[in-house]
């Protein structure tokens, strides 16, 4: 597949978080795809009208349907030789039908799951961290049942833009000039902002020879919490508030949430994941998509955006 071309791309999840970003940046793209066409529910299309019009407005095609209806998704596939999955959480089970109909259509050859965040192989005890399941899941699905499809998974760390906020582990209360930081705050973390996620699964379309079959990690840049509260300081020209929290404390909260059946507890694994160290990688794959440090986001303007209270 070296040589492949995406002629036709359909996204699933086009409209949630991420997969806005990365639809807009398919619409951008340079050469632009010759086809893209995003795959939505019935009740999306009454609630995001104007964002599925202004993409028909640059030429999208939009498709209406349940995942979850074989048929509907047998129609979506006809023509198109590559999916992007932007689904969210909540749907990440009906992926496994998906790529499996990718796989036995006659014409989609190339699959991106739905990642866009922590690597769930990023060492032997990612295999036990329940954020993971559904992802490792698909993997296993990729590399021991499929045929015909090549996947690639994009790895991106947290958003900045979602790692910012303060929830109930930790984060930045910015008007009260607040701040709750994990252990010493120490760690560096590889940050990728929500638009240069959609610029990596470009720069992955636009690559087959170094993305087919590959789990690209991309990053806009690396930093510790330290950092970050630094350049908040820096931009705001006062100090914080801050609170440092010990992991065993982390870790209990996140336990407490994983018995009570909170769905908050996601969000304490992957903040306890990347406070030790799993969003930093032996080495990025920026280099080799062709996403130079001048196209990605940098701190600095990553917080910029966050005190200007940019929507994301
Ligand atoms: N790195 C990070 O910091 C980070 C943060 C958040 C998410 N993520 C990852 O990014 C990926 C996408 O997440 P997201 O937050 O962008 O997704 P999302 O906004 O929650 O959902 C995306 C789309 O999925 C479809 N969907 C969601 N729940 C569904 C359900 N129960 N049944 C059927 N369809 C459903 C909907 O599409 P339609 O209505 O159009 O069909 C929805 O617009 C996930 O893999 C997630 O783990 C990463």
């Amino acid at each position: 597949m070296a040589s492949f071309k995406p002629s036709h791309i359909l996204v699933f999840g086009a409209t949630g978080n991420i997969g806005k970003y990365i639809v807009n940046q398919l619409i951008a793209a340079k050469p632009p795809f010759p086809q893209i066409s995003v795959f939505t529910s019935a009740n999306t299309v009454s609630t995001k009208a104007e964002l599925l019009n202004k993409w028909k407005a640059a030429g999208v095609s939009v498709v209406v349907g349940d995942i979850k209806d074989s048929t509907d998704v047998k129609n979506a596939y006809q023509g198109v030789d590559t999916a992007i999955s932007c689904l969210g959480r909540g749907a990440l089970q009906y992926q496994f039908e998906l790529i499996k109909q990718a796989d036995e259509s006659e014409s989609v050859r190339w699959f991106f799951p739905s990642e866009y965040g922590t690597d769930p192989d990023h060492n032997p005890s990612s295999a036990h961290e329940k954020p993971h399941t559904f992802k490792r899941a698909v993997r296993k699905l990729f590399a021991e049942e499929l045929k015909n499809l090549k996947p690639t998974y994009l790895v991106v760390g947290p958003y900045i833009e979602m790692w910012v906020p303060k929830d109930l582990i930790s984060g930045f209360d910015i008007q009260k000039r607040e701040a709750t930081l994990l252990e010493d705050g120490e760690q560096p973390i590889g940050f990728t902002a929500m638009d240069d996620v959609g610029k990596g699964v470009v720069a992955a379309l636009q690559r087959p020879e170094v993305s087919v079959g590959k789990a690209l990690k991309i990053a806009s840049f690396t930093k510790s919490s330290n950092q970050v509260l630094a350049e908040f300081e820096k931009q705001l020209g006062e100090k914080f508030n801050v609170t440092y929290v010990p992991l065993d404390d982390v870790k209990s909260v996140e336990k407490k949430f994983w018995d009570e059946g909170n769905p908050l507890a996601v969000m304490a694994a992957l903040r306890r994941i990347w406070v030790t160290g799993g969003a930093v990688y032996d080495k990025l794959d920026n280099e080799a998509l062709g996403l130079n440090d001048g196209q990605l986001q940098s701190l600095e303007e990553a917080i910029r955006d966050r005190i200007a209270g940019k929507p994301f």
